[in-house]
């Protein structure tokens, strides 16, 4: 089996969703942040303040080619998709499922959120321009998944039953 990418933007629950299809399915669950994190021997944080974010895309674009291509799921950071390379990649090897929630709701998770540097200090319509100019690339995947308001049971047995 393909991959399983799962995209959408910070705060969309991707890795709780990751998880719990990883149990589900019986797979592996890998997160580039946490992949990044690990090789760089600190947070995304630290690797925005000390390398910028230009550095933290290329180590992206890197985790991508480095992590399975089949019998995983891999959740993604919310920026993967802003490159073209990054997209054609997880289009060509694998399934992407992009989780959508509403931007009132992905701010109600994300308020208080300090580890997520492009979101610190911005006001909520800084925010959701930054949601709204990604939306096209997020809807460029093989399935989308609206998350408002469901529980993560549903949310899973929704995936499972696309692919
Ligand atoms: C980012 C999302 C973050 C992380 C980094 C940049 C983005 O991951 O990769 O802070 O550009 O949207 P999550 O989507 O898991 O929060």
């Amino acid at each position: 089996m393909k991959t399983i990418y799962i995209t959408g933007f910070m705060g969309s629950g991707k890795t709780t969703v990751g998880q719990a299809i990883s149990q589900h399915l019986n797979l592996p669950v890998f997160d580039t942040d946490t992949y990044i994190e690990k090789k760089m021997n600190k947070s995304v944080k630290e690797i925005f303040r000390d390398q910028g974010e230009s550095f933290f895309r290329l180590e992206e674009s890197s985790a991508l080619k480095e992590l399975p291509l089949e019998n995983a799921i891999v959740t993604t950071g919310g920026g993967i998709i802003k490159s073209k390379e990054n997209r054609q990649w997880m289009k060509q090897h694998g399934l992407i499922v992009f989780l959508y929630a509403d931007i009132t709701e992905v701010m109600k998770r994300l308020e208080g959120d300090i580890t997520r540097p492009l979101i610190l200090d911005k006001s909520i319509e800084e925010v959701e321009a930054l949601f709204q100019s990604r939306l096209p690339f997020y809807k460029d995947a093989h399935y989308t998944v609206n998350t408002n308001g469901k529980k993560i049971e549903e949310i899973v047995t929704e995936i499972e039953r696309m692919i």
